[in-house]
């Protein structure tokens, strides 16, 4: 257990002593790993020659250590828990050290590992120092050679970062592989993999006509598995040279895929490392949303190679520097690849159902945050989402041209460096020549802003006037927020639906109708002239900012706005609005016990979305989907959640009668037999066809069963039959499929995955004992992630009505896995245990339970930093 001692951002210093040169050797074998270092050591410019060398290493046994080929005895330095010290350094020499780790019995999959019999490592953030001894810190850089001596036959690949520069056999059965990475690079991004896998190669020819050989590596029998994640990469490769004019750097790029893995994948120098999640994928075996990942996944990492690796961070604080940059770049790969509106209102969406929860909760804070306990618990949503909306906010004030000489500023400034966030916004400011000195408030300020608009039309002047007041609710630390600087875009629509062109108060010419406002004080005024009739205003297009917006639109502003919005995001926010609104309303009135029933207009809205021929499919399924309950959660207090997934399910019932004929008629429009193929028109065809699936599941018709029954049966990809089968689930148990299902996959752990995810998240009576007999489930491990997040984390994150059961069951239920998890995986226990970040928005009796839990779980004997830090802000 590390010690409960914040690190701050502003302690920052530079390293005492840098690393020039790593030379690693790894023998392998089936009990241990032996780890020899040797590390060319400088004392840093204007340190004193007094100050002693501190490395990091944690869980380590010493075999030995040399300065200059001389052995050291204990009298030379000192060991303890987490470091070793050296007292007398000269200004440089060579330390060698010799360590043994035992990698098998390694189940926080950071530092050396094994999964499934192959070796794997992970360092980002901290990891490296459970492999050797080191200056553990991405300010630190050094060129790395790693040489890998293993059973020939256990271990056929063998891989590290960089060039393959040698190889050979030994003694007895072994053979070894040298690797030389000729970039400097922090510690974080050293990546070794020793195994039996096989490859799939492919090529990328660059602008520069570099010829890259890609290649993706994976256990037997998964190669037919790798096709879309390789070509993923070539268009990732293209996309980046084409939109930065950013080339990869090495002959070899590789992914391997693993199966114990604890985040999504990590951006290793040449050697990235995948969840198998994020790899594997064929039509019967994933989904299109599967797909989707894989594309962004494999984007974000490739596009780390400049965004975090050629420029890396200087400390932990500035993580949202690679982060929320990368995030930014895979998700523009993602709208240029497919459908901008589709990836911009998902990407939304997932936003304000997870970090808009964080940014209101106890675990609220900056995308550079000032403090933490431990660096693993700040790979969040604020970092990487809001971090995203951020970066995506210089595009929007500067133009995509402006941003793109921003980059390219940043590049030429600080290749090869450990940089800042303030870096970033200095380049960015430099090249356009603009001020963004409030523009650091994003960086320094937590909280979601809330901006009110209010407007007023003056009939005999033509104007129109809007008013823009800012304000940021508290959060942990920071009782008072200064106003941010942010880029609100808007439309104005005329009443036939057209937008206006629009000229303010002053301008000569009308310009754009869509129109991007810099917002800098707590309240400014904008005056539109020449507005011939009031205008219905379309605001924050695009989502602009990461913002709540509030405007009181009436329902009939909505349902024109959803008709006629020319932004595809604020046509779907309208539809969101309204929904929300209507939910929020029922559950009120539920509370006074009266009937939950949904306007007409509401009905009405839905069924003309369903009618129409002229919007994108994709678009419908979006704005027929209903706000899911964690992100209503939020919007309200004192919450029943039972109640209010009652309300949800009672509006669901009530669209699916009263639209029963026009869901079933686009349902049969859209399932017309065609073979599945992986394409923009067809997912967006599918999306639909599956949420009006997903409603008529709701009625209690033989016919509906039979519907449903057949899909699963006679699907043709992992897509339709999947959504039958969770709408079964929730409908009548779905037993005979879900055995079916298991009794075809059972060897497939991807697939399992889902199988286990299905009962997890099931609405139906009964959740928490199925979940409980599940854990005995062969196929259930709780040493692997993946299948934690599927059963556990699934049931404690996203089955809200089950979770928050009001016996208490389902909180004590995560508690106890968080306990259990925290001596195997604090880095899976800490996540789980954010299940309990929101405990004050429910009920007294609830909130009573869920305090009861989370003090178990604080006064546990041995906690990890990683669950102690999340529970003891949970607790406030
Ligand atoms: N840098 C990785 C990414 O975003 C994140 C990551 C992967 C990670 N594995 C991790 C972070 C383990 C912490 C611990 O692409
Ligand atoms: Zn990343």
């Amino acid at each position: 257990m590390s010690s409960r001692q914040a690190i701050r951002r502003l302690d920052y210093t530079p390293p005492s002593y840098l690393i020039d040169r790593v030379d690693l050797t790894f023998e392998l074998s089936d009990t241990h790993a032996k780890v020899i270092s040797r590390l060319i050591i400088k004392r840093n410019k204007g340190v004193s020659s007094d100050t002693p060398l501190v490395l990091h290493g944690e869980e380590l046994t010493l075999e030995g250590i040399k300065l200059d080929g001389a052995p050291l005895t204990s009298a030379h330095y000192v060991v303890d828990e987490t470091s070793l010290t050296i007292a007398n350094m000269p200004d440089d020499g060579i330390l060698e050290i010799v360590t043994r780790l035992l990698p098998a019995e390694n189940t926080s999959l950071m530092g050396l590992y094994q999964s499934n019999g192959n070796f794997f490592t992970q360092c980002e953030a901290e990891g490296f120092r459970k492999i050797t001894y080191y200056l553990d810190r991405p300010d630190v850089m050094a060129k790395f050679t790693t040489t890998i001596i293993a059973d020939k036959t256990k271990f056929p690949v063998l891989l590290s970062n960089g060039n393959r520069v040698g190889s050979g056999t030994m003694d007895k059965n072994r053979h070894w592989v040298k690797w030389v990475d000729p970039f400097k690079k922090p510690a974080y991004l050293f990546a070794l993999v020793a195994g039996k896998l096989v490859v799939l190669a492919g090529t990328h020819t660059t602008p520069s006509k570099r010829n890259i050989n890609i290649e993706i590596y994976v256990e037997p029998g998964n190669l037919d598995k790798c096709h879309h994640a390789l070509a993923a990469a070539q268009k990732a490769m293209a996309w980046d040279e084409e939109r930065f004019g950013l080339e990869y750097d090495l002959d070899t790029y590789m992914i391997v895929a693993v199966s114990d893995f604890n985040m999504g994948a990590m951006e290793n120098k040449g050697l990235n490392i995948f969840n198998t999640k994020f790899v594997l994928a064929k039509p019967d075996t994933a989904t299109d949303v599967d797909f989707d990942g894989i594309d962004s996944v494999v984007a974000h990492e490739y596009f780390h190679n400049w965004t975090g690796n050629r420029v890396t961070c200087r400390d932990w604080f500035q993580l949202s520097l690679k982060e929320g940059l990368t995030v930014y770049r895979d998700q523009e790969f993602s709208s240029d690849i497919g459908s901008r509106a589709v990836q911009r209102i998902s990407n939304v969406r997932a936003l304000r159902e997870t970090q808009f929860a964080e940014d209101a909760g106890p675990q609220a804070h900056p995308i550079r945050p000032d403090e933490y306990l431990e660096i693993n618990n700040f790979y969040t949503w604020t970092i990487y989402e809001k971090g995203s909306e951020v970066v995506r906010m210089y595009a929007t004030l500067l133009g995509i041209d402006g941003f793109r000489a921003g980059m390219e500023l940043y590049f030429k400034r600080h290749d090869g460096q450990a940089v800042t966030c303030d870096d970033f916004r200095a380049a960015m400011a430099d090249a356009n020549g603009v001020d963004l000195s409030q523009f650091e408030r994003w960086y320094s300020q937590a909280g979601t802003p809330v901006l009110r608009a209010s407007a007023q039309y003056n009939e005999a002047a033509h104007t129109y006037t809007l008013t823009i007041t800012q304000s940021c609710a508290p959060t942990p630390g920071q009782a008072e927020k200064l106003p941010f600087h942010l880029p609100f875009a808007i439309g104005l629509i005329d009443r036939r639906g057209h937008d206006l062109p629009l000229q303010l108060l002053g301008e000569s010419v009308a310009g754009d109708t869509t129109r991007v406002l810099d917002i800098r004080d707590t309240t400014q005024t904008f005056t539109f002239i020449n507005v011939p009739c009031p205008p219905v205003p379309s605001l924050l297009r695009d989502f602009s900012a990461p913002v709540v917006l509030e405007y009181d639109y009436s329902d009939d502003e909505l349902v024109f706005l959803m008709a006629n919005d020319s932004d595809a995001f604020a046509r779907w926010e309208a539809a969101n609005t309204f929904a929300l609104q209507l939910l929020k309303n029922q559950y009120a009135a539920a509370g006074r016990g009266e009937k939950v029933a949904a306007p007409a207009a509401f009905i009405a809205a839905y069924k003309k979305l369903l009618s129409s021929d002229k919007l994108d499919p994709a678009l419908v399924a979006l704005m027929l989907e209903l706000p899911r309950e964690n992100y209503l959660l939020e919007q309200l207090s004192d919450v029943d959640p039972v109640r209010l997934f009652e309300v949800c399910r009672s509006i669901k019932h009530q669209i699916a009668r009263e639209l029963r004929q026009e869901l079933l008629a686009v349902y049969q429009h859209l399932n017309d037999g065609t073979p599945y193929a992986y394409d923009g028109e067809q997912v967006a065809r599918r999306s639909l066809k599956n949420i009006c699936l997903d409603y008529l599941a709701e009625l209690d018709e033989p016919m509906i069963a039979q519907l449903l029954a057949k899909q699963y049966q006679r699907a043709d990809n992992m897509t339709d039959r999947l959504a039958a089968l969770k709408a079964l689930v929730n409908r009548d148990g779905g037993e005979a499929q879900l055995a079916d299902f298991a009794a075809q996959w059972q060897s497939d752990a991807l697939v399992m995955d889902k199988w286990f995810a299905l009962q997890a998240t099931s609405r139906r009576p009964g959740a928490l004992s199925r979940v409980q007999q599940l854990l005995e489930h062969p196929g259930f491990s709780i040493k692997n992630p993946n299948k934690v997040r599927s059963l556990i984390t699934a049931f404690c994150l996203a089955n809200p009505p089950h979770f928050h059961a009001a016996d208490g069951y389902g909180y004590a239920f995560a508690a106890d896995h968080i306990i259990e998890l925290d001596k195997i995986n604090p880095q899976i226990a800490a996540r789980l245990a954010s299940a309990f970040n929101r405990w004050t928005k429910v009920d007294a009796g609830r909130r009573e339970l869920m305090q009861q839990e989370l003090e178990r779980i604080r006064g546990t004997e041995g906690l990890s930093s990683d669950t102690f830090e999340i529970v003891t802000k949970a607790l406030g």
